[in-house]
């Protein structure tokens, strides 16, 4: 099966499905046992047919041997630390989601898991600090100043040190980008982005071709009570069976896009890999297939009149998250990366005048027009 049709037919099974053409939403608690101990499902926070369903989905498309969903991204996140001990050292890459810095700063720091954010460039002091970690962590491209890290290369790093990797792609979606194949050990996605597509549900999941690891994400998510709820997991399901047709739009509406905001006078940079000034734009080309709907910009704007101008945008609304249909637009300096501390943010480039846009599958045309008519009045502009 190619790409389209396993999002459509791989999590098909009959005796989960019976007659119907789309999955059952199997809404329950706890399964009837045939006897004590005995029975395919025992209790939802355990395991329910609609996880099954998605799992089948997704591991196929990411061709992966196994995937566990999750209640969130950082369900699954959560779920994968918490099979660490106190004292093993986790390593990251500078460029993490707020919400990833926090869990692992401010929650798991507190467990004695020791957490190394490195900068990614530095490739020695990366050798060094990976001697005896537990754990490798990075995200590409990153959230949100979009830079390219090198999969192949860092995993084999990560390897040759026997130290476990995890991307988070989810950014990229298995349509444009496969960590698994390229040496990851596991692949890690918020659902709740472009899998899922539609901003209507919470999900998260990890994929590996390990059996260790996917049995302890199943511990991880009973023992901690990290499930999805079946609904959410049909959402997701349903959702993903467009992933395709859906990324080859935002990716052609970003790059359009992308384009465009370079000729605008009040925009004083663009970060988008797809274009040829992009420091990654090689290594993306190389590792995937598209350069993804998420583009940043930097706003020649004093902060008041850049917020004044996020809300008058017409399509892009101003709201967290990233990855459904419609297009979003948000400042991460005091929404999705308020958690790092300033002066942190500001040292890893996140500045004041930054705007991350989810680039959703409306005409283009139409999100041009609304740029073109609420372009800042030059005289407000900081220089
Ligand atoms: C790149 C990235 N990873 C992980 C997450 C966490 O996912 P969730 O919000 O589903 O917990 C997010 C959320 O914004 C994200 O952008």
């Amino acid at each position: 099966m190619r790409f389209s049709t396993k999002a459509l037919h791989a999590g098909e099974n009959r005796h989960l499905y019976q007659s119907s053409v789309m999955p059952p939403i199997y809404m329950t608690s706890t399964f009837v046992q045939e006897e004590p101990g005995q029975g395919e499902y025992e209790y939802t926070r355990a395991g329910n047919p609609n996880f099954t369903i998605l799992e089948s989905t997704l591991a196929a498309l990411e061709d992966a041997q196994y995937a566990t969903v999750f209640s969130s991204g950082l369900g699954a996140l959560t779920a994968l630390l918490s099979s660490f001990k106190s004292g093993d050292r986790v390593v990251a890459l500078e460029g993490l989601y707020g919400g990833t810095y926090r869990l692992f700063m401010q929650v798991f720091q507190n467990f004695d898991l020791s957490i190394e954010i490195i900068p990614p460039h530095d490739f020695n002091h990366l050798k060094q600090a990976l001697r005896g970690a537990c754990l490798f962590c990075f995200e590409t491209p990153t959230n949100p100043l979009l830079d390219i890290y090198d999969i192949k290369a860092l995993t084999d790093l990560a390897r040759s040190q026997d130290v476990l990797s995890l991307v988070d792609s989810t950014f990229a979606t298995p349509y444009v980008q496969n960590p698994l194949k390229l040496g990851a050990d596991i692949v890690w996605h918020s659902t709740t982005k472009y899998i899922g597509g539609h901003s209507d549900t919470i999900g998260g999941v990890m994929m590996t071709n390990k059996k260790d690891i996917k049995e302890k994400l199943d511990f991880a998510r009973k023992a901690l009570g990290v499930n999805p709820s079946p609904f959410d997991c049909w959402l997701v399901t349903r959702g993903v069976k467009t992933l395709a047709v859906r990324m080859d739009r935002h990716q052609a509406n970003a790059e359009t896009l992308a384009t465009y905001f370079q000729e605008q006078d009040y925009v004083k940079k663009v970060y988008y890999p797809g274009l040829s000034i992009h420091p990654g734009n090689a290594i993306a080309a190389k590792q995937m297939r598209g350069f993804g709907g998420m583009l940043s910009l930097d706003i020649d704007l004093p902060t008041d009149a850049l917020k004044q101008w996020l809300c008058s945008l017409e399509y892009f609304k101003l709201a967290e998250s990233l990855g459904g249909v419609e297009s979003l637009i948000c400042h991460p300096a005091t929404m999705t990366h308020a958690s790092i501390p300033r002066e942190e943010r500001l040292r890893l480039g996140i500045s004041d005048q930054l705007v991350r846009l989810s680039v959703g599958i409306e005409e283009v045309e139409d999100l041009i027009e609304d740029f073109n008519k609420k372009a800042p009045k030059l005289n407000t502009a900081l220089t």
